[in-house]
């Protein structure tokens, strides 16, 4: 080979070997490269060994210029190469960049229900008065939802409870339209002295609107002891008034038939929304009512073997939708069984156990 034509191929060679190398951005073709134009089998090595052949005057010429070209090859090699590590990087950290300054998001939480919320706050109520909380079955006989409870069958009283029956031959197993039949229940397997409180679920055969649900829930409450007086329901239930709506609270106890106790009474809290002037939560009365109360009647005891010329006994029967409706200026009962996540998040604040998300 003479000197111009080795010349010639070394510029073409580095023409190519540029023109090839700005098009790289990844390293595997950039070893591709190196291996195509550097390597001991690159195009560049193959010519540089054929140096030989050059006519000697020149061959001296031939492989200064041989050895620039390898040179620049090599440098410009080494430059991508960097390039190419510096870029992965640039592009890694802009991929995984992340904004310090952004809020975080927020995990999705959550809550007990309202209805629960109120039963747990009861049960911590009462219990500072001495009160155990007990849970007994939804699904009732008649004998405990009305025999033992002084309503016996034919009674008319036991039209006022709009009962659900449970399909049997003897339509004896009813859902239990009050928490009452826990009165019996408990009393059958403690002897006085008995404090308890029954939260739970009850039903009725009822239409609904805004005050009536068919499955709603009650707190029973039950104290017999030698020395149990209508003073010390009174006491109970002004307490539990202070500590639900305020200390300033005043209850109205009115004259009512319950078949298991005497007296019986309703009572009602004045409202806590106007201060008893009479507004839309309390239509205007000033009274909220609560629920049912009474001294236990002599013939429940005697029907669960207690004497009651030794033991008296006072029972109540609250509504939990009715607390929580008073408390929270709430007008439609349906609201709590409807499902509204948005109605149920507005008591998220109140959750002492948010988290928990446990519900009745
Ligand atoms: C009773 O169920 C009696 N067992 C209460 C009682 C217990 C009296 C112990 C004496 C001694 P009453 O039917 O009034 O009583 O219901 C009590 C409370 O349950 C009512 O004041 C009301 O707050 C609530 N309640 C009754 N029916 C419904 C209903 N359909 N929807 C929502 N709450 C109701």
């Amino acid at each position: 080979m003479n000197y111009e034509a080795f010349a010639a191929q070394l510029d073409h060679i580095q023409e190519r070997a540029t023109a090839s190398l700005a098009g790289i951005d990844a390293s595997d073709a950039l070893a591709a490269w190196e291996r195509e134009f550097l390597g001991g089998k690159g195009e560049l090595t193959m010519l540089m060994r054929s140096l030989g052949g050059i006519e000697a005057g020149q061959r001296p010429d031939a492989g200064r210029r041989a050895n620039e070209v390898k040179k620049g090859m090599t440098a410009a090699y080494s430059a991508k190469e960097a390039a190419i590590k510096f870029g992965g990087l640039t592009t890694r950290l802009a991929a995984e960049a992340v904004d310090v300054t952004l809020p975080g998001r927020k995990p999705n939480i959550g809550y007990a229900h309202p209805i629960s919320l109120m039963i747990e706050e009861l049960s911590e109520i009462f219990a500072l008065m001495g009160f155990q909380t007990v849970f007994g079955p939804e699904v009732e006989t008649t004998h405990y939802n009305f025999d033992l409870l002084n309503i016996p069958a034919d009674h008319p009283a036991r039209d006022v409870w709009d009962t659900m029956i449970v399909d049997t031959p003897s339509d004896a197993i009813v859902m239990r339209t009050h928490t009452s039949p826990m009165q019996a229940r408990v009393m059958e397997n403690t002897s006085p002295p008995v404090r308890v409180v029954v939260p739970g679920r009850t039903y009725r055969y009822e239409a609904q609107d805004a005050s009536h649900e068919w499955m709603f829930h009650q707190l029973e409450g039950l104290a017999v002891d030698k020395t149990i007086r209508m003073s010390d329901l009174k006491g109970v239930l002004q307490e539990l008034a202070r500590q639900l709506f305020g200390p300033t609270r005043r209850i109205r106890f009115r004259c009512d038939f319950f078949p298991f106790v005497e007296p019986g009474v309703d009572f009602a809290v004045d409202c806590a929304i106007c201060y008893g002037k009479g507004c839309r939560v309390c239509k205007g009365s000033g009274w909220l009512e609560m629920g049912g109360a009474g001294m236990v009647h002599p013939n429940v005891l005697r029907g669960v073997g207690i004497d009651p010329e030794v033991y008296t006994g006072f029972a109540f029967g609250l509504g939990v939708e009715r607390m929580l409706m008073m408390r929270h200026g709430i007008n439609d009962v349906r609201a709590f069984a409807a499902n509204d996540l948005r109605f149920l998040a507005e008591f998220a604040s109140f959750s002492a156990h948010a988290g928990r998300g446990s519900s009745v």
